[in-house]
């Protein structure tokens, strides 16, 4: 076992789920009756980095929807013992209304080939990309459109029921409007929710497995700890993108600062675990327009050369908001951290694992664990941030374990930390 610093004696639970993350659209490649690939290629993608020193559209990306035998074989070879992946809406019903059973059959072999491996996987539904036709039409944002998102489940759902352990209808759903979220975004969120209970919904007509959608899991926390106004916003912004969101699946309530509260009794309970992303706290200053304050500067460390990319270790952040989330088993479907020098990754996997351990120890039922990312992949805007357990040569698509997947594949081996 690496030791790196002397870690304590970690045992989890026996059964637990160790695993790994991506998402179609940052792996694939060529994703092209997508709204993300369509938007990758407009001017104003770029206008912010003319110079497009940071900004890239995904292109290949890292050219999975190729490799993907390879990259089973990977997951496997480094130990996994679950995948959470994405299946592509836009290729399988690229125009609106008609089937590309090529691509089903795709997505139908890739699982497949995991489940032979003994991989458990995750499907996530929705991560962030549609087809550009469900776009025009005003995506999620239009109430009526979710007959689209319904049909096209009533096709797909069927067919790859038999190889899912575990489902996210909607990755993220909880990241809309940011800090600053007024009224105005409450109908998005509103549907969102009712979004995610369809598919909860018709999931439980196919599937026993558990199903929930991913929930960005930000700590936001008071620059200023004793100033009154900064706590304010912080519990403001807490509440408008955690407690809302829990509070309405717990209860059905849809209520948010500044509009009549809403009651969806198809919300109520449609969750069977919750899914959580975390990575790291945010800093809210209620004398900045954006509310978005700077990070503490001792704490600032470089992981990749990028001022946009400053993120915190915040593992504490995990315990105090896991606690709030006692009350269904627990996933924690991406954690993970950006950095070219691969021991912060280690160090990362190291102090977030112990704090997952811990948030146990004081109750909360958490039954596996999702490492962002299995390989460097297309960060949305940019390939530059890499969050990988492995390499990935963007120009030859090599890929190449990093130390830290040999790291984590001794965790999963030892079920934590052997000492
Ligand atoms: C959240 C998103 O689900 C994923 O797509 C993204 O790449 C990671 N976090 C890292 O930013």
């Amino acid at each position: 076992m690496y030791d790196i610093f002397s870690l304590p004696l970690i045992r989890f639970p026996d059964g637990f789920l160790w695993g790994s993350a991506t998402a179609g659209h940052q792996i694939e490649g060529d994703n092209t009756h997508s709204q993300a690939w369509h938007k990758e290629q407009a001017p104003e993608f770029y206008a912010a980095d003319p110079e497009r020193t940071v900004r890239a559209p995904s292109g290949k990306a890292c050219d999975h929807y190729r490799l993907y035998r390879e990259d089973v074989d990977l997951i496997a070879a480094l130990g996994h013992q679950a995948y959470r992946m994405s299946i592509e809406w836009s290729r399988i019903e690229p125009l609106e209304g008609q089937w590309d059973h090529t691509a089903a059959a795709h997505y139908l072999d890739l699982l497949e080939r995991l489940v032979q491996k003994g991989i458990r996987v995750f499907v996530t539904l929705h991560h962030f990309t549609h087809p550009r036709w469900f776009d025009q039409l005003g995506g999620f944002g239009k109430a009526d459109n979710r007959r689209y998102f319904e049909r096209y489940l009533t096709f797909l759902l069927p067919k790859i029921t038999p190889f899912v352990s575990g489902w996210t209808v909607i990755n993220e759903f909880n990241q809309l409007g940011g800090l600053t979220a007024g009224p105005a975004i409450a109908p998005l969120k509103f549907n969102m929710l009712r979004a995610h209970a369809l598919g909860y919904h018709l999931i439980k007509q196919y599937s026993a497995a558990p199903v929930s959608s991913a929930h960005a899991f930000i700590h936001w926390f008071p620059r200023r700890f004793h100033d009154t106004l900064d706590r304010r916003m912080a519990d403001f912004a807490d509440f408008t993108t955690n407690e809302f969101f829990f509070h309405a699946l717990r209860t059905g309530e849809l209520v948010y600062p500044g509009v009549d509260a809403e009651y969806a009794p198809e919300v109520k309970g449609a969750l069977d675990c919750w899914a959580i992303n975390y990575y790291t706290r945010h800093m809210v200053d209620a004398r900045l327009a954006r509310l978005d304050g700077p990070r503490f500067r001792h704490k600032q460390l470089r992981m990749i050369p990028m001022h946009f990319y400053l993120e915190e270790m915040y593992p504490e952040g995990l315990i105090a908001n896991l606690e709030r989330l006692r009350d269904y088993p627990v996933y924690i479907t991406e954690n993970g951290c950006a950095a070219d020098d691969d021991r912060f990754r280690i160090v990362y996997l190291a102090l977030h694992l112990s704090a997952l351990h811990e948030a146990m120890e004081r109750g909360v039922d958490v039954r596996g664990y999702f490492y962002w990312s299995l390989m460097d992949n297309y960060e949305w805007t940019t390939f530059i941030p890499r969050f990988g357990l492995v390499a990935v040569d963007f120009r030859t698509f090599r890929r190449t374990p990093k130390p830290s997947a040999f790291f984590y594949r001794e965790v999963i081996e030892n079920n934590g930390f052997s000492g």
